[in-house]
């Protein structure tokens, strides 16, 4: 309470002076440098999942990109968040495009990035991913490369450090991923994949209009064992603020669409392991998303405009709800 209060009327508006990449490193410094104990949450055990037979302490979970090279996820698990996912990572240290990258929208509760991965590289986030032990099994490792050979190594990497992969080939700020947007290549990497691991294995999609794309994938991806999707990355979007004029737009203005998505593939895919992100702010969009047939949620914006109090929030009226009892 006491945190959350003092994010609201301190913290937000000190850090919300800054520009958002800043601000962004400030936090992530003051985290890693920060006891677990400080943000200490006991989690109740209605608000536990079974993701891929294992079980998550809550279905809520940090999407990625916020903690891009495992420096904060810890401080997140602490916060409440099921699971965190760390990435996305890049084989070789990447800068990513040039800034100005990030913008908020404060008014939509939004924020626009172009920023196409940049990463400390997967050699420095493994040895930070290795203090990570106690909480292994909540941590999934978001994976990219610029061919299929990149996103196997990095695999190949941490197999044996995380309860398991997303490989992410739904960023709208870098082109080259486009061509992984198919089930052929979606079926190529994921049994070059299944020979290096049996670990979970998550496929994180684009916000595309033509939801053909979505069930061809999730058709192909069905014929594996533990492999899901993540439905959605941020909106593709034009805007001249950012330096390369254009990127993606994430937060509150994405939830009806992550519904409507999600509302669409469930009937036709009941067994399939689908993870919503986009647009979570609230209980709200966790209760819909969840009877919708979510079977976990991922955030980033929201808790950049609610604090750290938010996952917290959340378990406590999913735990009031009895919605997963
Ligand atoms: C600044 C920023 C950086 C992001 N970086 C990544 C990334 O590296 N990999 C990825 O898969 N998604 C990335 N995302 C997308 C988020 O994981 C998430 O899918 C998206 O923001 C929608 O969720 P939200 O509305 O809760 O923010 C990024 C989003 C933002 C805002």
């Amino acid at each position: 309470m006491f945190l959350d209060l003092s994010y609201k009327y301190l913290i937000k508006k000190i850090l919300f002076l800054f520009p958002p990449e800043m601000a962004h490193a400030l936090i992530e410094n003051f985290l890693y440098f920060m006891p677990n104990f400080l943000f200490i949450n006991k989690f109740d055990k209605s608000t536990e999942i079974t993701l891929f037979g294992e079980k998550m302490p809550s279905p809520i979970g940090i999407a990625a990109g916020l903690d891009k090279n495992c420096k904060s996820s810890s401080k997140y698990l602490s916060m409440g968040f099921g699971f965190s996912v760390v990435g996305t990572v890049m084989k070789n240290p990447r800068e990513g495009n040039p800034k100005p990258r990030v913008i908020r929208l404060i008014d939509e509760k939004s924020l626009l990035n172009s920023l196409s991965f940049p990463s400390d590289g997967a050699m420095i986030i493994l040895k930070r991913l290795k203090r990570l032990k106690k909480v292994k099994n909540r941590i999934i490792v978001s994976v990219s490369g610029l061919n299929e050979d990149e996103i196997i190594e990095n695999i190949s990497v941490f197999k044996d450090h995380c309860f398991g992969f997303e490989i992410n080939i739904s960023s709208p700020n870098t082109e080259d991923l486009k061509k992984f947007i198919n089930p052929e290549s979606v079926e190529s990497i994921i049994s070059k994949a299944r020979n290096i691991t049996d670990s979970p294995i998550l496929i994180k999609l684009p916000r595309v209009e033509d939801y053909n794309i979505y069930e061809n994938i999730l058709k192909t991806i069905s014929k594996f064992n533990k492999i899901g999707i993540v439905i959605a990355n941020t909106k593709p979007i034009s805007d001249s603020r950012l330096k390369v004029g254009k990127g993606g737009k994430s937060g509150a203005p994405l939830i009806n669409e992550t519904l409507k998505i999600l509302k669409y593939l469930r009937p036709k895919f009941k067994d399939s392991v689908i993870i919503c992100s986009g647009g979570v702010s609230n209980f709200q969009d966790t209760r819909k998303l969840l009877e919708a047939g979510a079977n976990a949620i991922q955030l980033y914006t929201a808790l950049i405009y609610e604090g750290p109090g938010l996952a917290r929030k959340i378990n406590m009226k999913l735990k009031n709800s009895r919605l997963l009892s």
